[in-house]
């Protein structure tokens, strides 16, 4: 777990301090992005990641309130613990997996771990006292990776459900708007619309070219509100670290034998989230075309070189959905 840039520890005793981002600068840059400043924690999936709160003086009597901030949540406030100066209590969906760490006797901050991919967002860390109540928000950061999804029946077969349900099936779920544009200023430049986790439906263009939109510069593509329904697009899934490790095995396999083959190896087909992660997280590099669980055919490559793929930038790269009898391909197994 890091903690990336400043990290502004809020003191409780100020009204309400906003760990939020600073006003940007008078000026406005003309080529550049304006730096998005802000404090927050980053952590991967099955990590621990600590969100801090520290009171600067204690009042006589008073409680700790955790809360994960969800706007556009339908009824009750989201709480995660709430505690006295001697004992605390968790709620609802986050309390199992959430304590207060307690370093020192100044110390509210909250133990929260192991994260899931959906853990990110604002946390409110409140204090209660008979007179007063004072918060400070902190931002909980997944860091991961985004990846272009299309069914193997095709481009744009997918409703919103069904995307929702395709990325999970990938070890993912559909990415927010927030980890697309991350994506984006990572490198992320893809032709094809997804659909989002808001249910908007969106692509992000580094190189803007005619057959992507090529009136407009760089940037997040969108398209106007789609029927959540009917209209069928690709997904935008958002996967993190997985525990296990992917491996390929070389051959020349149907989809069925590649199956059979990480069974051997006490293993199973990796899913393209899998493959994703191990890329991003563990430089995976790979110069050969396997199997996956989808029946797709793909390969990370982390060094780009001539002979694998001829792309110049980094990613997983794919050959589509093969013919599953077709024996090309090794294949990718998880474990
Ligand atoms: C997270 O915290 C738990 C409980 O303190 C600990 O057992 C576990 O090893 C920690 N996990 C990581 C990845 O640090
Ligand atoms: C896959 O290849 C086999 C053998 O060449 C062929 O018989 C079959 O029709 C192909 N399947 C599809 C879906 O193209």
């Amino acid at each position: 777990m890091g903690v990336s840039l400043l990290l502004l520890v809020g003191f409780l005793t100020c009204p309400t301090v906003l760990l939020s981002a600073p006003t940007t600068s008078a000026s406005k840059l003309k080529y550049l992005l304006e730096p998005p400043v802000y404090a927050e924690v980053v952590a991967r999936r099955g990590e621990n990641a600590t969100l801090p709160c520290i009171l600067k003086s204690k009042p006589d009597h008073y409680k700790v309130k955790w809360t994960k901030l969800e706007p556009g949540r339908v009824g009750p406030e989201n709480l995660v613990i709430i505690s006295n100066e001697h004992a605390f209590k968790r709620h609802g969906r986050l309390g199992p997996r959430a304590s207060l760490r307690r370093a020192h006797n100044m110390d509210a901050s909250l133990r929260l771990g192991p994260l899931r991919l959906r853990d990110g967002g604002r946390y409110r860390c409140e204090l209660i006292n008979d007179i007063e109540d004072e918060s400070v928000v902190v931002t909980l950061r997944i860091e991961g990776v985004v990846f272009p999804y299309q069914s193997p029946k095709g481009r744009y077969r997918m409703n919103f459900r069904e995307a929702e349900a395709a990325c999970e099936e990938q070890d993912g779920v559909l990415a927010t708007y927030e980890e697309l544009y991350r994506a984006w200023t990572e490198g992320l430049d893809w032709c094809k619309a997804g659909w989002l986790q808001d249910g908007s439906v969106r692509y992000p263009i580094i190189s803007p070219r005619p057959a992507c939109g090529a009136q407009t510069g760089p940037g997040i593509r969108s398209y106007s509100p789609k029927d959540k329904d009917v209209d069928r697009f690709d997904a935008f899934c958002f996967t993190s670290l997985t525990a296990g490790s992917v491996f390929y095995i070389p051959g020349a396999f149907s989809l069925e034998e590649a199956g059979r083959a990480c069974g051997r190896r006490a293993a199973e087909l990796a899913l393209v989230g899998q493959l994703y992660a191990a890329w991003r997280f563990r430089g995976y590099d790979r110069c050969d075309g396997g199997w996956l669980s989808d029946g797709s055919v793909r390969f990370p490559i982390g060094t780009p070189r001539g002979r694998c793929g001829g792309i110049p930038e980094p990613g997983v790269r794919s050959f589509g959905f093969p013919n599953q009898t077709s024996h090309l391909y090794g294949v990718y197994c998880y474990r």
